[in-house]
């Protein structure tokens, strides 16, 4: 075994697999999908093709799209059990808690659930990904005392994720702007839940644990729940010079900005967050109010202005989900409800071509002393 004493910190920069699911190109500025490009995929494709595009490798015909999206329609519905236990859950759990919960819970109606080959993972996969906006969507209804909503066969998958949520059928710009934000988000190569979800999944443990790790990882604001974080940001202002004074208070407190930054694009727009603010601009005319676009902005100019610091894919989501009428608690399990889409290829890909993650350690304590 060969030991490199380089202790990296957050392991910034450090290589940690071998995958064929995607890249962060930065020198090309390009979010590679399986050879595709994430941007341009979301200019042509939707969130079903990205789906199909990550356990499949290759985007689908219209006659396998169709199988796809049958696929999922007949298994939306979950276990009557899984209400059961969302049930005894206390009414102030996190939403997150309760997708953790019952995702978790979800393993044990499986019946292959030591089968890793590939085509009972992804027949697994698949089955996860129809139930998910159930999951998600109900956990928090019946959080909240409210009876759960029946998936709708007849709306596509993201147009039933999004009418579970608000209890009516969406708009078209609105069905295509929830849909975008299902494909930006799908899949972003080895952010921490990605890596916490093949970490697990390298002891050949099941898909459901390794998912069931990503969604605590998810849930930290310093990762997925920036998105909830931002709204909650906005709406502490009430105009763009509102919002320009709170950014500015918390970089005089040295406080982080939720929404700015990224590991990876240091000192850049994240190009998700470009599509995303097109789709605000979309949403902002629809309704005829551009208040929330104009204090995005404000937050844009004073972040690159004050510390050359850009917008994140979150924070250019998160006031779109208000204008989609998401309540803030869903932004993180619906993110997660994308991402599992990538989770899955790379559970699958980690499952494939294992190694144990076993790293090492830079020791800081006491040298060694015998007990007297
Ligand atoms: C996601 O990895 C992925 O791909 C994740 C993701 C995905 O699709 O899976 O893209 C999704 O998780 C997006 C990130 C969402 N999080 C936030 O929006 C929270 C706010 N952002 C950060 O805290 C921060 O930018 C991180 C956590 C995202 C990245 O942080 P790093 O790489 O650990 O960098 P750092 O915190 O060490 O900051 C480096 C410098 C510091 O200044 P100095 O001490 O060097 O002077 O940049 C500053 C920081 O203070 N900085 C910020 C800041 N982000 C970085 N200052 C104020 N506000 C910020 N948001």
């Amino acid at each position: 075994m060969q030991t490199t004493n380089k202790f990296v910190p957050g392991l910034d920069g450090v290589v940690a697999s071998e995958t064929a699911i995607s890249l962060l190109d930065t020198k090309e500025e390009k979010i590679i999908i399986r050879g595709y490009e994430l941007i341009e995929l979301s200019r042509e494709n939707d969130f079903l093709d990205m789906v199909h595009l990550l356990l499949e490798n290759s985007l689908p015909t219209a006659e396998e799209k169709e199988k796809l999206d049958k696929k999922l329609k007949d298994n939306y519905g979950l276990p009557k059990e899984i209400y059961d236990i969302l049930k005894l859950l206390p009414k102030d759990t996190h939403p997150m808690d309760g997708l953790r919960t019952g995702l978790s819970s979800l393993g044990g109606f499986d019946k292959d659930l030591l089968d890793f080959s590939t085509e009972v993972n992804k027949d697994r996969a698949y089955d996860l990904l129809a139930k998910l906006p159930a999951l998600i969507v109900n956990s928090y209804h019946i959080l909240n005392g409210d009876e759960p909503i029946e998936p709708r066969q007849d709306l596509s998958y993201g147009a039933n994720f999004l009418y579970m949520v608000t209890g009516r059928v969406p708009s078209k710009l609105e069905e295509e702007i929830f849909d975008r934000a299902l494909l930006l988000y799908s899949e972003h190569e080895m952010p921490n839940s990605t890596f916490t979800a093949r970490v697990i999944a390298s002891t050949m443990s099941d898909l459901y644990g390794a998912l069931t790790g990503a969604v605590a990882s998810l849930k930290g604001y310093l990762h997925g729940g920036a998105n909830e974080a931002v709204m909650h940001d906005l709406l502490k202002a009430d105009s763009a010079s509102e919002f320009e004074e709170l950014i500015m208070n918390k970089l005089r407190n040295k406080e982080k900005v939720m929404g700015f930054g990224h590991r990876v694009y240091m000192k850049k727009m994240d190009p998700r967050a470009l599509v995303m603010k097109d789709a605000l601009k979309q949403l902002c005319e629809a309704k005829g109010d551009y208040k929330l676009l104009e204090m995005c902005e404000a937050g844009e100019k004073v972040m690159e202005r004050e510390i050359g610091i850009y917008p994140n894919l979150d924070y250019y989501v998160a006031p779109c989900y208000w204008l989609l009428d998401i309540p803030i608690p869903l932004y993180t399990p619906i993110f997660y409800g994308s991402r599992a889409s990538g989770l899955t290829a790379h559970v699958i890909e980690q499952h494939d071509n294992n190694r144990l993650f076993r790293p090492r350690v830079k020791y800081t304590g006491e040298q060694y002393s015998p007990i007297k």
